[in-house]
C-alpha cells in the first residue's frame, strides 16, 4: 500500500480528515474510509457506484477501454486459446496450469460430476413448469445439506473440495433442471466427454439413443461458459461475498449468487434479450423499439445494452458475436431472423446519439441468447447457463475472501425516517 493521503474537509468539523489512499497494480486509486465511522460520519454510495468493496487479484475491468483480464490474461486470448476448465484453474489458483496440473485438475473435476441420488428427489417438489432458476437456486442451496458437517471453511483443503464439487456438479444440476422441465429422464454425466460436450450430452441426449454431441457446438458451449466465468465485483459476486462474510456454507453462498443473478438487470438480461428480439419480430419494427428505449416515460430498455462499468464495447460481446457466427454457420442458420434483427439493432443503436452519449454498447448478454436458442436451449434456461459459467467466479471470490482477512459485511445508511416518538395506544389514535 502507498503512503498517499486523501484530505477531506467536512462542514461542521474543525479538523481536515487525512485518509489513506491506496494504489493497485491497475485501475483507480482507492481512499480508505473505514475510520470515518469513528469520526461520526459515513460515506453515501447507493448502488456502490464509487465503492471498492474489497481488494482482489482475480479479475480486472477497464470499462472505458473495454478491457477484461482474468489474473492478467485478456479474455479475448483465453476465449481463443484456453477452455473453461483451464480458466477455472486460473481463476482459482492464480496461474495457468502446467500439462500435469491441468490433467490432474480435469480428472479431479470428472470424479465429482455426479450428484447424490437423493438430490433427484428435490426436483419432484417443483411443478414441471417452475422457472429453472428457481429450481437451480433451491437445489444448489440444498447441496449445503449434504456437505455441511464435513466442511470447515477455514480449512484450505475443505474449501478446495467444495470448489471441485461446485465446478463439477453445477452443469449436472443445470441439465437436470432442463430435463425435469420437459419430463425426460435425467442423464448421468459421461466423464469421457469434455466439459462442454458433457453438458450438451446431459441436456439433449436420452437413454434411448446413442450420444450425439456436435464438437463445434460443444466448443461453443465451453466458450460460453468461459465468457461468463467471472466479472469482478458484479451484483451476484458481491452477494456471494456478503453471504460468505457471515461464515455461511459455500453452497448456500452460491445459491445467493444464483438468486442475485436472476434479475433482468443482471444475468436475467440474456433471456430478456431474446424475448425482446421476438417482440420486435421484424427489422421494420426496430425504430419503434429504439424510440421506446429512449422514452423516459417508457420503462422499456434495450436489453443486452449498457453496463454499469463498460462505457465501451464489452469485450465478451465481441467474442460472443463471433461465436454466434460460428454456431449459426455450423447449423445452416446464417439467415436466422433474430440474428439479423440483433445485428441491425446493434448497428442502429451504435449510431444513435442517445446511446452514443450514454456510452451504451452491447454487453455479454446481447448475443448469447441467439447462440443458446440455436443450440436448442429454451429462453428460460439462459440464466441457468450464465450461472453455470459464473459459478467458478463466485467460488474464486468466496475462496479469496475466506482465505484472507475479512470481516462480516455490514453497510450503514442515511436515515431519513421518523425521529424518536412515544407509543400511542390504539384508542388514542386519530
Ligand atoms: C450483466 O456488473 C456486471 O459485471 C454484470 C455482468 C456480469 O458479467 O456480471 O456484466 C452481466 O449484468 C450485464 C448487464 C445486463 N443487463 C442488461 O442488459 C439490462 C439492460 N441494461 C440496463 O438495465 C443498464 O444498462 C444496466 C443495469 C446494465 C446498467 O445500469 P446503470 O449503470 O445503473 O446505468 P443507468 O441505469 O444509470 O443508465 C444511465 C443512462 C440512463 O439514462 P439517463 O437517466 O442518463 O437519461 O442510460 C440509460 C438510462 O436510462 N440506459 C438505457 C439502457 N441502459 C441504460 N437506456 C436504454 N436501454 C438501456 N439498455
Amino acid at each position: 500500500m502507498s503512503d498517499k493521503k486523501a484530505r477531506l474537509h467536512v462542514d461542521g468539523m474543525s479538523e481536515v480528515l487525512e485518509l489513506p489512499q491506496y494504489e493497485g497494480t491497475l485501475g483507480p486509486d482507492v481512499i480508505d474510509v473505514r475510520n470515518l465511522t469513528n469520526k461520526g460520519i459515513f460515506t453515501y454510495d447507493p448502488g456502490f457506484i464509487s465503492t471498492a468493496s474489497c481488494e482482489s487479484k482475480i479479475t480486472f475491468i477497464d470499462g472505458d477501454k473495454g478491457i477484461l483480464l482474468h489474473r492478467g490474461y485478456p479474455i479475448e486470448q483465453l476465449a481463443e486459446e484456453s477452455d473453461h476448465l483451464e480458466t477455472c484453474y486460473l481463476l482459482l489458483y492464480g496461474e495457468l496450469p502446467t500439462v500435469a496440473q491441468k490433467e490432474i485438475f480435469v480428472n479431479t473435476i470428472k470424479k465429482h460430476t455426479m450428484v447424490h441420488e437423493q438430490i433427484s428427489f428435490f426436483f419432484r417438489g417443483f411443478r414441471r413448469d417452475a422457472h429453472p432458476m428457481a429450481v437451480m437456486c433451491g437445489v444448489v442451496g440444498a447441496l449445503s445439506a449434504f456437505y455441511h458437517d464435513s466442511l470447515d471453511i477455514k480449512n484450505e483443503r475443505h474449501r478446495e473440495i467444495a470448489a471441485f464439487r461446485l465446478i463439477a456438479k453445477i452443469p449436472t444440476i443445470a441439465a437436470m433442471c432442463y430435463k425435469y422441465s420437459i419430463g425426460q429422464p435425467f442423464m448421468y454425466p459421461d466423464n469421457r466427454l469434455s466439459y462442454g460436450a458433457n453438458f450438451l450430452h446431459m441436456m439433449f441426449d436420452t437413454p434411448c439413443e446413442p450420444s450425439n454431441v456436435n464438437p463445434v457446438l460443444a466448443r461453443a458451449m465451453d466458450r460460453i461458459f468461459l465468457l461468463h466465468a467471472d466479472h469482478e465485483q458484479n451484483a451476484s459476486t458481491s452477494a456471494v461475498r456478503l453471504t460468505g462474510s457471515s461464515g455461511a456454507n459455500p453452497f448456500a453462498c452460491i445459491a445467493a449468487g444464483i438468486a442475485a443473478l436472476w434479475g433482468p438487470a443482471h444475468g436475467g438480461a440474456n433471456e430478456a434479450v431474446l424475448n425482446m428480439l421476438n417482440e420486435i419480430g421484424d427489422e421494420k419494427n426496430i425504430d419503434k423499439f429504439i424510440a421506446r428505449a429512449k422514452d423516459k416515460d417508457d420503462p422499456f430498455r434495450l436489453m443486452g445494452f449498457g453496463h454499469r462499468v463498460y462505457k465501451n464495447f464489452d469485450p465478451r460481446a465481441k467474442v460472443m458475436k463471433q461465436t454466434c457466427d460460428e454456431v449459426l454457420g455450423e447449423l445452416g442458420l446464417e439467415n436466422d431472423p433474430l440474428f439479423r434483427i440483433a445485428k441491425r439493432l446493434e448497428q442502429i443503436a451504435l449510431e444513435d446519439p442517445y446511446f452514443v452519449e450514454r456510452k451504451l454498447y452491447p454487453n455479454v448478454d446481447f448475443y448469447s441468447g441467439i447462440i443458446l436458442k440455436a443450440l436448442g436451449i429454451p429462453a428460460n434456461m439462459f440464466t441457468v447457463i450464465f450461472a453455470t459459467g459464473r459459478t467458478i467466479g463466485w467460488i474464486a471470490h468466496w475462496n479469496e475472501m475466506i482465505s484472507g482477512d475479512y470481516r462480516i459485511g455490514r453497510p450503514r445508511q442515511l436515515y431519513t425516517g421518523a425521529t424518536k416518538r412515544d407509543y400511542v395506544p390504539i384508542d388514542k389514535r386519530g
